[in-house]
């Protein structure tokens, strides 16, 4: 079992929507993940709630291993302290004001010997700003979720992309694929391996 905890104190960045979706990607695969919401009543609880998810969401840490093959944890906005699993996936949106919180967090994860799988979500490619933004972290390493309609449109009946709801959406197999990548990434991370300094 792959435990990997989805965190960026900084509210807003994706946590949730990345956790549901890796969750389905891992369903794509033929794999049994489920995700644990550290969010009282938070996104992917009421996703769970909707009915739509191929997958659990539970309210809380199992007292015993849970009979699955993936465990993603989706974090609470302002929960500053490094999650316990040594693999964190963290969101982040490309964009200065929300920049800062991330480097700190990268910073407190990197200090406690986490490996790290940055992933950038919603950039605005039109602005330059974010578009040196989001060249920069890729260079480390780091995903991308394009910034994307059908998120929205997912988001509005509590769905994943990969719902069949969804399929035929426009951009919907980039976004899956961006997912898959995600996905293989956290499966197949080793000890030791800091995704953000893959070149260092
Ligand atoms: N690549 C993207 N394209 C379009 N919309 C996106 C993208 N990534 C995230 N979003 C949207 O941004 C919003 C915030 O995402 P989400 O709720 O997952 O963030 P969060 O980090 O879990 O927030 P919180 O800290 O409040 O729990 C959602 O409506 C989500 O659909
Ligand atoms: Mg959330």
């Amino acid at each position: 079992m792959k435990t990997a905890s989805v965190w960026n104190p900084k509210g807003g960045q994706g946590k949730s929507m990345v956790a549901i979706n890796l969750a389905a990607a891992a369903v794509e695969l033929g794999l049994k993940p489920v995700v644990i919401d550290r969010d009282e009543q938070g996104t992917s609880m009421l996703y769970h709630q909707a009915g739509n998810l191929p997958f659990e969401v539970l309210p809380d840490y199992p007292r015993s291993a849970p009979n699955v093959d993936l465990v993603l944890v989706d974090h609470m906005a302002n929960d500053r302290v490094v999650p316990r699993p040594p693999l964190l996936v963290m969101p982040v949106i490309p964009k200065r004001s929300q920049y800062a919180a991330y480097v700190e967090a990268l910073k407190q994860a990197e200090d406690a010997g986490k490996r790290i799988i940055t992933v950038v979500t919603n950039g605005d490619l039109r602005r330059e700003q974010e578009r040196a933004v989001v060249l920069a972290i890729k260079q480390r390493g780091a995903f991308e979720i394009r910034a994307s309609g059908i998120f929205s449109r997912a988001d509005n009946d509590y769905r994943t992309i990969y719902d069949p709801a969804i399929n035929g959406a426009y951009g919907v197999r980039d976004r899956r694929h961006e997912f898959s990548a995600i996905l293989a990434s956290v499966l197949q991370n080793q000890q030791g391996k800091d995704l953000n300094h893959a070149e260092a």
